[in-house]
């Protein structure tokens, strides 16, 4: 049996941070896998685990083909052989295949050396083709590909690795995703992109990942194999990528090269360290070069390692905050050739609106003209044009343009910070009805509003915001201060789901959950039987049972496509139940 589950926790741009848990251990994600060279270790297994790295990977393919690595392998298992007891991946001997155009072991005889020796997880033997290879090589490779999956999907008894293949031709990889995502894995690694990213060809890298990913269930993990360079972290992550695997620190040390979250450098070109890790507080560019080669190798691989560390946190800390988008901007102004990328990236326009949650813990920075077509702001453009045909009133915002009046108090056009200032001004008491229909059909769609038509707006007295919306003494919703949406009250999700027609921000439930939800629990990614395509990451939603009975109402972690797909982690965040 493979124990296996992926839930994700928090999100921003199409990254998440998730929770992976393979036999009894989990990793935080986005994770990087240190990769372990098991006839090498400039830093032990160990130590890398103390550091804060739960889950490494390493190679299979040498462990079998060295005899002695083989035989106690074997003998006592990957994890009292490399002394880890995190989560170990191996690969399969692909990319020695890619690299040196052959290996010396059958698909089936790598999986079933990998189950031996207890891995956490394996990697079947796919065929990397290199970019830019003939479409008919594509072709062929990926048909061999696809067929060594089927042999591992009915051999395997551990959680397994299935990459995608397809070169750079884009349909070859959102059908190779599509179908590796209707078989029995846990992770879909987006494979042969090391050429790629070995020559700065970033944007075709771009390419690749969304092609995959476009295929690929939302459901499961996304490694970027081969992907270890922090610089590429924040734009990996904000694609969709979950985990990642560096040797980079290794072989980058053993070249005298320092790795840092903008670029390499080269250690000789080094007077100051712009890092104060434990390494680089301690010595100065000019003592390491004096250290004999095999410290000053450790000494720089583990300054490799903490600022790998360090990039990785910045990104997961972005993901909270919700400033994942600027973090990218400012990355990819470290090289041409990533700026190319971020640029193709955002011409990924509905990819990137699909899984753009609808709400943040920050303002939105207007940091750059790119900033100007980030998902978030083409999303409210679309909508502040929507609630302009029945709220035609306009003021005018120094980043937006002329947008309905009615919705300068909602994110992101008040949390927005540009060059210029702006005000806003305050509801009068006899309009505050209005803004918040408008609000309504903003965040709801079309016709929302008219739940809330015969509304009472009470302002805050101290700043003059509207604060809980009533009708006739019940409470509808509430004015959220922080990002000017509502959060439904009883009444309120009661009279959205009779205005608007199923399956309109509807989240169906089986009848397992119904008692749940009712109680005002939380509700769970596997009881989800069907949702609305159009909810977004952070929507409030309607839960309700499969005779469109509604039971309760909350904030949903999750997309209407990802609702219908997720096994495991939380659904909805239930705010109030509905009690028969
Ligand atoms: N390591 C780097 N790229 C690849 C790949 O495409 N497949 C496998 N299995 N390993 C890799
Ligand atoms: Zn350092």
């Amino acid at each position: 049996m493979v124990e296996f589950k992926f839930e994700v926790k928090a999100r921003d741009a199409a990254g998440r941070i998730g929770k992976l848990t393979v036999n009894g251990k989990t990793v935080e994600t986005p994770a990087i896998m240190p990769v372990i060279n098991p006839k090498q270790l400039i830093v032990t297994p160990k130590e890398l685990k103390e550091m804060g790295f739960d889950m490494v990977i390493t190679n299979s393919y040498i462990i079998y083909k060295t005899p002695e690595l083989r035989e106690k392998a074997l003998e006592i298992g990957i994890h009292q052989l490399l002394d880890y007891d995190g989560i170990i991946e191996v690969d399969s001997g692909s990319f020695q295949l890619m690299r040196y155009g052959g290996v010396d072991v059958t698909n089936r005889e790598i999986i079933e050396f990998q189950e031996r020796i207890g891995v956490d997880i394996g990697t079947f033997l796919d065929i990397p083709t290199p970019p830019d290879a003939p479409r008919e090589k594509a072709e062929e490779d990926l048909r061999i590909t696809l067929e060594r999956a089927k042999e591992a999907e009915g051999v395997k008894n551990i959680a397994m690795n299935a990459a995608v293949q397809g070169s750079t031709y884009p349909d070859l990889r959102t059908y190779a995703a599509r179908k590796l995502s209707e078989m029995n894995f846990e992770i879909h690694p987006v494979g042969a992109v090391v050429p790629l990213m070995e020559s700065y060809r970033y944007k075709d890298l771009v390419d690749v990942v969304i092609a995959s990913k476009l295929g690929l269930r939302p459901d499961r993990p996304v490694h970027l194999f081969g992907a270890g360079h922090p610089m590429i972290f924040a734009l990996a992550v904000a694609m969709g990528v979950d985990l990642f695997d560096s040797a980079s620190y290794a072989l980058y040390a053993k070249d005298d090269r320092y790795l840092t979250s903008e670029g390499t450098k080269r250690l000789e070109e080094l007077e100051y360290f712009p890092c104060s890790c434990p390494v680089c507080s301690r010595y100065t560019p000019q003592e390491l070069r004096e250290m004999p080669k095999e410290e000053r190798t450790r000494l720089l691989a583990l300054h490799n390692l903490w600022v790998i560390r360090e990039e990785l946190n910045r990104v997961k800390q972005a993901i909270k905050e919700g400033t994942l988008w600027e973090l990218v901007d400012e990355r990819a102004r470290s090289h041409p050739k990533m700026f190319a990328a971020y640029k193709r990236l955002l011409e990924y326009r509905d990819y990137l609106e699909r899984n753009e949650p609808v709400t943040k813990a920050s303002a939105f920075f207007k940091v750059s003209e790119e900033s100007l077509s980030w998902p978030i702001v083409q999303r409210a453009r679309e909508r502040a044009e929507r609630v302009a045909k029945k709220f035609p009133e306009k003021v005018s915002h120094p980043i937006f343009g002329e947008i309905p009046r009615y919705l300068i108090l909602s994110y992101p056009f008040a949390q927005s910070e540009g060059e210029e200032d702006f005000t806003i001004t305050k509801p009068r008491k006899n309009e505050a009805k209005k803004y918040v229909m408008a609000i309504a059909e903003y965040q709801f769609g079309e016709r929302a509003g008219e739940a809330f038509k015969d509304a009472f707006v009470e302002l805050s007295r101290k700043t003059g915001m509207p604060r809980q919306i009533k009708a006739k003494g019940r409470h509808l919703a509430t004015f959220r201060a922080e990002d000017g949406l509502l959060t439904l009250g009883i009444e309120g999700a009661k009279r959205l789901h009779q205005i608007l027609p199923f399956p309109r921000m509807r989240v169906v439930v089986n009848s397992d959950a119904e008692p749940f939800a009712r109680k005002g629990k939380n509700v769970f990614a596997k009881f989800v039987v069907d949702a609305d395509p159009v909810i977004r990451p952070y929507d409030e939603v309607l839960v309700v049972n499969e005779r469109d009975e509604l039971l309760a109402t909350g904030q949903t972690l999750l997309s209407g496509e990802e609702l219908k797909v997720f096994g495991s982690g939380l659904a909805v965040k239930v705010r109030r139940g509905v009690e028969k």
